[in-house]
């Protein structure tokens, strides 16, 4: 939203609010969509969207999970884990913000292809419904005290691919604990978009160094041509029950600047959708 360089332009002031949804078309002179169609798009945070089709893709029913697990953020989690990540069967993955939307499918991906996986969320609750219902090897809770010290015990071999959503003193904690030849995805810095001031940047960063590791930024907007393989791939793992899906649906449009702050205090688990 922010005035400045990034992977999409700033919302405008007085512009409609930028989201993905889904829903069925209304009216249509569009020879491709019917009424009734079901679609997903970037539609904006409204009551109705007017498009000319680009962009936008037929699906079976309007339902949540094509904006989480097989829309944009499993896409996200899939070529983030899988082109950045690489990781080997019984390697340690780590995912920070893991409860949420990527980062829950980072970590059931990982578990997948036989890794270890660890998980770092907020609470004792998101903690506990990463390693009880997603099948995670352990799971930190970052705002604990011994947050240092559970991820040490977590991560006994060191950390082969740290996929960060979250920025800030955790990616610093997980750098401490990097193996040699570490993999660090940057897919998100949630800690710090907020920030007032510059926002920070990693201090132990000479882990890097000492363990030949590498850290890549990751959009997932250039892995376009290739969703199909990860929609293809994700729908197989769900049909086959590897891989679970969880949105947490509130609603009423006039709530939505409230509802965008459940991200930043971390009161959603699993993809955030608002029902208009
Ligand atoms: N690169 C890309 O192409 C791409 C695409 C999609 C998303 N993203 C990024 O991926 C990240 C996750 O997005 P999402 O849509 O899946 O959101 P999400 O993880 O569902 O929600 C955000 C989560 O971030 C955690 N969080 C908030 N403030 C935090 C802080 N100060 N320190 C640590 N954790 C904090 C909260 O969980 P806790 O309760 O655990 O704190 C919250 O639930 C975001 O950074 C987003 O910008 C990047």
């Amino acid at each position: 939203m922010n005035e400045g360089k990034s992977y999409v332009p700033p919302v405008g002031i007085g512009e409609v609010m930028r989201a993905l949804g889904t829903g069925r078309v209304d009216a249509s002179n569009h020879p491709d969509f019917a009424v009734g169609d079901a679609v997903t798009g970037v539609f904006g945070v409204q009551d109705y969207a007017l498009s000319d089709g680009r962009g936008v893709t037929r699906v079976d029913e309007p339902r949540p999970v094509y904006l989480g697990t097989l829309g944009m953020t499993g896409f996200t989690a899939y070529f983030g884990l899988l082109d950045i990540g690489r990781p080997q069967p019984g390697q340690t993955v780590v995912v920070s913000g893991a409860a949420g939307a990527v980062g829950m499918v980072v970590g059931q991906i990982a578990k997948i292809l036989g890794c270890r996986v660890v998980g770092i969320a907020g609470g004792p609750e998101k903690c506990r419904f990463l390693t009880e219902e997603l099948g995670f090897d352990a799971a930190v809770d970052y705002r604990s005290p011994t947050f240092g010290g559970a991820l040490r015990e977590a991560t006994p071999a060191g950390v082969d691919v740290y996929f960060d959503n979250v920025g800030g003193d955790v990616l610093d904690a997980v750098l401490t604990r990097l193996a040699r030849g570490a993999r660090i995805v940057i897919c998100g810095a949630i800690s710090q978009y907020n920030a007032e001031a510059r926002p920070r940047g990693p201090s132990n960063y000479l882990s890097l160094l000492v363990n030949r590791a590498s850290m890549q930024g990751m959009v997932v907007f250039d892995y376009a041509p290739r969703y199909p393989e990860a929609l293809a791939a994700l729908s197989g793992w769900m049909k086959e029950g590897k891989l679970q899906s969880r949105e947490q649906v509130v609603s009423g449009l006039p709530t939505f600047p409230d509802r965008l702050g459940m991200l930043f205090r971390g009161e959603n688990l699993g993809k955030l959708v608002l029902e208009v």
